[in-house]
């Protein structure tokens, strides 16, 4: 189940990033992943040895109707992973207004409901390895562990598509929901991010109800919505000090602080977010 055997989890692979060459476009916006580039309708990614699952993963998706996410379509020469594009540019930081509207709430708890009905039907290959960044709070399903602004594309005619599967790995619907809760409601200590209480409530609360969430699993999502962002600024702090990149890099620009904020700013709400799931 866990990715033990697998691969160093975490470290990628320095030999096989792109080196903009003719007919390639890079392509910015993420902030782990060096040498992501565009090539016609397709794009290259460094693979790592969770590729082969997540590509097993993705084509489970499309194969049962799930099409919100790039289609899987092998290796190219130079052994990076190569998915089809999706057009549009990622929702955050400077499209987060696309995403703002509560029926782009709705819009958005339906799609993670689909995404995880549609993944826990999903039966892994033998042998599947995960890039199992930090542990879960079970593992009922592979989930996607990163449902964010930074990996959600949004087109001029309104499609939306989830990009950068790296992560995904064995979890809980809630583990995974907490997570898109902290980025698209936002539930943010930064003032710009952050939205007036009852506000951010009011959106957690149509997350909560488009996902069809029930009573129970609003009580275990509150403290989850701040244990997803402590398990990140533990787990950054924890690579950096071992000196591993990416998330030394991240780390040292601040990312660590800002989540652990996060997570004490969802934490020392957590009756505010009860009484608005559930009122
Ligand atoms: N399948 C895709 N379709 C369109 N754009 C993509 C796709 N995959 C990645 N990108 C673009 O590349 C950027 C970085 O890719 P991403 O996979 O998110 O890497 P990172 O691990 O650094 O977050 C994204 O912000 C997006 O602009
Ligand atoms: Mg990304």
């Amino acid at each position: 189940m866990g990715s033990r055997g697998c691969g160093d989890n975490g470290a990628m692979d320095e030999g096989e990033r792109g080196r903009g060459a003719a007919g390639e476009h890079p392509l910015t916006g993420g902030n782990a992943t060096a040498g992501v580039v565009r090539v016609g309708d397709t794009v290259r990614r460094p693979a790592g040895f969770w590729t082969p699952a997540v590509h097993a993963l993705l084509g489970h998706l499309h194969a049962v109707g799930f099409h919100a996410a790039p289609r899987p379509l092998g290796f190219d020469a130079q052994g990076r992973e190569v998915l089809s594009f999706a057009p549009g540019t990622v929702v955050w930081p400077d499209r987060f207004h696309l995403v703002r509207p509560r029926h782009r709430v709705v819009r958005l708890g339906r799609l993670v409901r689909d995404l995880h009905d549609a993944l826990a039907e999903f039966r892994p290959p033998p042998g599947a390895c995960w890039q199992e960044l930090m542990p879960a709070d079970g593992a009922e399903i592979v989930v996607r562990n990163d449902l964010a602004p930074w990996n959600l594309v949004a087109s001029e005619d309104g499609a939306w598509a989830l990009i950068d599967w790296d992560t995904a790995a064995w979890g809980t619907r809630l583990w995974d929901l907490a997570y898109a809760a902290h980025g698209f409601v936002p539930l943010s200590a930064d003032a710009h991010w952050q939205e007036p209480e009852a506000e951010a409530g009011a959106r957690l609360r149509v997350l909560a109800d488009a996902y069809g969430l029930d009573e129970e699993g609003r009580r275990r999502l509150v403290p989850l919505l701040s244990l997803r962002c402590r398990a990140m600024g533990d787990f950054l702090a924890r690579r950096a000090q071992a000196g591993v990149e990416p998330w030394l890099g991240l780390w040292r620009s601040g990312h660590g602080a800002i989540w652990r904020a996060d997570a004490d700013y969802a934490e020392q709400r957590e009756p505010q977010w009860l009484a608005a799931l559930l009122d």
